[in-house]
């Protein structure tokens, strides 16, 4: 039995969260799901877009599901990872059947780190313009990258590219490469190497099947995941996790999609794909595979699908499909 904090947010988050809950319910785990408010909704009632009861029901669960919030999402997701120091972002490049994808058969990991780098949040005004100062610590650099080989490890992957621009930003990313490969001794079954950010983002248009498991700084993380995102295709395919030393939050990429919300056309997928996520990070990878595959199968079969993805099914009738792949 997992304790999961269920955050399901506004607009299509929360249909998508009912969606997967829909699959999750068929599951031979059991979750004890406790809910918990936060986004603009919440924030038009009460003033307040994350009340303190969320990130006390999030700090005492195993693992937290969130759809998406809207205009509050920077007030509420922003906040969540810094109260729970959720250092690692997570975004897979994985390509599906049926999809729109630019590469088939593409999958590779994104570690991205998520709290220092560019987006430290130091900022200033100068006589002539503004600074920012690039911020990367050994503390920060050695625990992401740790995470990245035990994830390599847990996931049976072969290697880990670090991605850097150490021939420039000789000192920051000098220390990240450093740290990288101090991580990378205790590892030896796992293939090394690191990458320029400006090369990898040529290669992932041109051999993007030489990745594996990247790990990254914040910014390059961010744009590396969305270039990523653009290879596989589709913001209703795109799942997330933001991870610490002790929380694991789970989410699709993409946000409430106003125009879509309370119509129930939303794709189901990086929802279901989120849980996937959370199934893996519970180390019940023999779920996670299973809950994955039912969600391929109805990809592939392309016939109980959503409009986004060429068909005419709802939300929950997409949903119901997955569930009934799932439990065969
Ligand atoms: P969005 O991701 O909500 O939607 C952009 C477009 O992508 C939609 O109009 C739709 O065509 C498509 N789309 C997204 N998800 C889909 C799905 N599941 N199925 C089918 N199509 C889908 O991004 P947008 O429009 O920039 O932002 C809308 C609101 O969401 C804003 O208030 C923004 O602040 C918030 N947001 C929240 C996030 C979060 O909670 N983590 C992340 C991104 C945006
Ligand atoms: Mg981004």
């Amino acid at each position: 039995m997992y304790k999961i904090a269920v955050i399901p947010g506004d607009g299509i988050g929360k249909e998508v969260m009912e969606a997967t809950l829909h699959i999750l319910d068929a599951s031979k785990i059991e979750f004890e799901y406790t809910f918990a408010d936060a986004g603009d909704e919440y924030a038009e009632k009460t003033g307040i877009p994350l009340p303190t009861e969320t990130v006390e029901i999030v700090k005492k669960s195993q693992a937290c599901l969130f759809g998406a919030a809207g205009e509050t999402a920077a007030d509420v997701i922003v906040k969540l990872r810094r109260e729970l120091d959720l250092y690692v972002n997570l975004r897979p490049v994985k390509s599906y059947p049926g999809t729109k994808c630019i590469f088939d058969d593409l999958d590779f990991v994104i570690v991205r780190e998520n709290t220092e780098g560019l987006y430290s949040g130091l900022e200033e005004y100068t006589e002539d313009g503004a600074t920012a100062v690039r911020v990367i610590t050994n503390k920060a650099s050695e625990r992401i990258c740790r995470f990245a080989f035990e994830y390599a490890e847990k996931t049976s992957r072969k290697s880990v590219t670090a991605v850097h621009k150490a021939n420039v930003l000789k000192k920051t990313d000098g220390i990240f490469k450093d740290n990288f490969y101090k991580v990378a001794a205790d590892f030896e079954k796992i293939e090394t190497d690191d990458k320029y950010v400006d090369a990898t983002a040529m290669f992932f248009i041109t051999k993007p099947y030489m990745f594996d498991v990247i790990v990254t700084t914040n910014l390059f993380g961010d744009i590396l995941s969305d270039e990523g995102a653009g290879l596989v295709g589709g913001l209703g395919l795109i799942p997330s996790a933001n991870i610490g030393e002790n929380h694991g939050l789970f989410e699709p990429v993409h946000g409430s999609a106003p125009k879509l919300a309370g119509k129930g056309v939303a794709n189901p997928a990086a929802m279901i794909l989120s849980a996937v996520l959370m199934l893996e990070y519970l180390n019940e990878t023999e779920e996670a595979r299973k809950l994955e595959k039912a969600l391929i199968t109805v990809l592939s079969e392309g016939k109980v699908v959503t409009k986004d993805l060429g068909g005419s099914s709802s939300t929950m009738e997409m949903a119901a499909e997955v569930r009934s792949k799932f439990i065969e």
